[in-house]
């Protein structure tokens, strides 16, 4: 298939502390595999992140560590576009745009906004409550056409929709409306210590319920030894299981096997060699990633220039629909 024909999908992830694997095996590992069939922008979404107080320094080394790991896990900067969004100005400038064809009706109804007030009970600022607007801006400047999205962020896949909708309902096609693209594989990872709910980064509470891309090998297995199953001793995948089953999850999608090969290959055994089996597949599918991680992020100068031309490439594209989108509001057009 030419370059030209084939499908945009659009990606991204805040660089708010380090991945987990929960966020490896449903985000990551999967953007690594569309590489051969779409054409790719994997944005770190750092104008997302401010909509939380950050550390300056500190957000400022995880958007570079973020921008490492991309590349680690196999993400190609020369095929793809890989870069950081507050490098764009394009985001800006339409996400204000595209505020004036938002209801407050419709923002008013995000779970993730009231769930985010909720826990930022003190910082309830105007960018959190028009996030999901600076998300739509994010997936329409590139005209893509799909959006890889878990279940937290459908909802804003959907607003999206509605305002491209919108704008091209007064305007004519401007914007090519995302659809939402689903995994074929990708099991949903639950917490170690709580597998009734998601591994997630924020999650932090608990160290031992959430394993993160970086953290030691030993640390991994440890967590992975420590991790809730229930007072059976059977190694079996069953929705009364959640704790066996969501380690028989990781174990599937780290190695590629089936659950039934996965759960096939443990049966009989104890708890104790299971969590070992677990735990040296978890290890071997990162530390791999570890070490070249280390390498990416230690080359600053490689770094920068990864970011600066995916800048370059992102901007590029990006200007192409803002262009378009400033003429139809009516902004002065300038020869
Ligand atoms: N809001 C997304 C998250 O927290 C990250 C994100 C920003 C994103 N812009 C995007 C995801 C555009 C998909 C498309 O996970």
């Amino acid at each position: 298939m030419s370059e030209e024909k084939k499908k945009i999908i659009y990606s991204a992830m805040q660089p708010s502390g380090v991945p987990s694997l929960g966020n490896y095996i449903g985000a990551l590992k999967n953007w690594k595999n569309l590489q051969d069939e779409y054409n790719c922008l994997f944005g770190v979404a750092n104008m997302h992140a401010i909509t939380v107080r950050q550390n300056p320094a500190e957000l400022r080394q995880r958007t570079k560590d973020l921008v490492a790991l991309f590349l680690a896990i196999g993400l190609d900067p020369e095929k793809h576009i890989i870069y950081v969004q507050s490098d764009v100005k394009a985001h800006a400038e339409i996400a204000w745009i595209l505020n004036c064809f938002t209801y407050m009706g419709e923002l008013n109804r995000m779970t993730q906004f009231k769930d985010k007030s909720a826990k930022h009970a003190d910082n309830i600022n105007a960018g959190l409550y028009t996030y999901p607007v600076l998300m739509a801006g994010d997936i329409l400047l590139y005209q893509s056409d799909l959006v890889p999205v878990g279940a937290d962020q459908k909802q804003h896949l959907e607003i999206c929709r509605d305002i491209a909708g919108r704008f091209n309902g007064v305007y004519g096609d401007v914007f090519k409306i995302p659809d939402p693209y689903i995994p074929k594989v990708g099991a949903r990872i639950m917490g170690l210590q709580n597998p009734e709910r998601k591994m997630s980064k924020s999650e932090s509470d608990n160290v031992n319920n959430v394993i993160y891309i970086l953290d030691e090998p030993n640390v991994i297995r440890n967590k992975i030894k420590r991790a809730v199953t229930d007072s059976d001793t059977e190694v079996r995948y069953s929705e009364d299981k959640p704790g066996v089953s969501n380690l028989l999850n990781i174990y599937s999608a780290v190695t590629g096997k089936p659950i039934d090969e996965a759960a096939a290959e443990f049966k009989g055994c104890g708890y104790g060699e299971f969590k070992t089996g677990v735990g040296e597949a978890v290890v071997a599918e990162l530390e791999p990633i570890q070490q070249r991680f280390k390498e990416y992020s230690s080359d600053k100068a490689y770094l920068e220039k990864v970011m600066k031309e995916g800048a370059e490439k992102a901007s590029y594209i990006a200007n192409k629909t803002l262009t378009k989108v400033k003429k139809k509001v009516g902004y002065p057009i300038y020869k």
